[in-house]
């Protein structure tokens, strides 16, 4: 069982400026909580104990945000407000055991996964990418890790993507379908349209054996110049089976303007306190 997950949010959030200037485009809300805030439920959900958050040092409110704030807890109890206190200090946060590790320079994803290796200190572990959000009866990383847990393979969700946004994304190609999951025979870091293996895209939520490491310490800087953990993931495939998953449910990329709204507008039809609502504002606005 998958105990620990790393997620980056050391990013420099420059698609979301000026709102990312003071505030860290993972602590942006969707309705009314932290895009940060759903990635770790979502990692808690299925028994993980453990999240190293891979930080840059402007990024303090997200420490902040994880932490038991006694302060308002006790103003809301002198005030009669106690049903707010489960939103101020969720439960499940209290079995968590939060790390913050310094990224100084923005080296890419995969330079962010690898300052969390001493901490991994060599089990499997999960990565999410919060400004990726999920929205499914079961979640993303719950689909995966039942793949794993039968493979004991590194596995990461994929979703079919338009061809004209494939240059986007790291793009997997196929292989033969094996425990209700795809092998991987080689993935490309934002390839052209034309050198696109398939239209299968990776998504923001992995589980990766710690081999992992190994290959991040070997490969060079790739696309933009930043250690991308999609060509780690490349040279992983020459050791190890790694497996797809398409992800069943709906995928919002948060990190871009369009995500983010889509985002708010499907969560909005989803919180029974506002729907209503919702629908008549967006009817007389179209
Ligand atoms: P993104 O590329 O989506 O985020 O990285 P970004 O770099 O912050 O956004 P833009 O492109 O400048 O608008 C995916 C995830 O990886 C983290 C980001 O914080 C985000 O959660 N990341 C990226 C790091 O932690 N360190 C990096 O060097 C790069």
């Amino acid at each position: 069982m998958i105990k620990k997950a790393v997620l980056p949010v050391a990013g420099l959030g420059t698609r979301f400026l000026p709102a990312s200037k003071a505030t860290p485009k993972e602590m942006l809300p969707i309705i009314d909580k932290p895009l940060v805030q759903y990635a770790v439920e979502e990692a808690v959900d299925i028994g993980i104990d453990e999240i190293v958050f891979i930080i840059s040092e402007d990024k303090y409110s997200i420490e902040r945000h994880f932490q038991k704030n006694t302060n308002i807890e006790k103003r809301l109890i002198e005030n009669g407000k106690t049903e707010f206190i489960e939103k101020l200090n969720p439960k499940i946060f209290s079995n968590v055991k939060f790390h913050y590790v310094n990224q100084d320079e923005q080296n890419g994803l995969g330079h962010a996964v690898l300052l969390a290796e001493p901490i991994i200190a060599g089990d499997p572990f999960a990565l999410l990418l919060p400004d990726e959000l999920f929205f499914a009866r079961e979640s993303c990383l719950n689909q995966i890790s039942e793949i794993f847990n039968k493979t004991n393979s590194s596995t990461i969700a994929v979703t079919k993507v338009d061809e004209k946004n494939i240059h986007k994304y790291g793009v997997i190609k196929p292989g033969k379908v094996e425990n209700n999951a795809i092998l991987l025979e080689d993935i490309v870091e934002k390839p052209l349209k034309e050198d696109a293996p398939s239209d299968i895209a990776v998504s923001g939520r992995y589980i990766l054996t710690p081999t992992i490491f190994n290959h991040l310490k070997k490969i060079g800087p790739g696309k933009s110049g930043e250690i991308q953990i999609t060509d780690a993931i490349k040279t992983l495939i020459n050791e190890e089976n790694v497996y797809a998953k398409i992800y069943e449910g709906e995928k919002f990329d948060c990190g871009s303007k369009l995500g983010f709204v889509h985002a708010t507008i499907a969560l909005a039809l989803k919180d029974p306190s506002i729907s209503e609502n919702i629908k008549k504002i967006i009817k007389e606005i179209v």
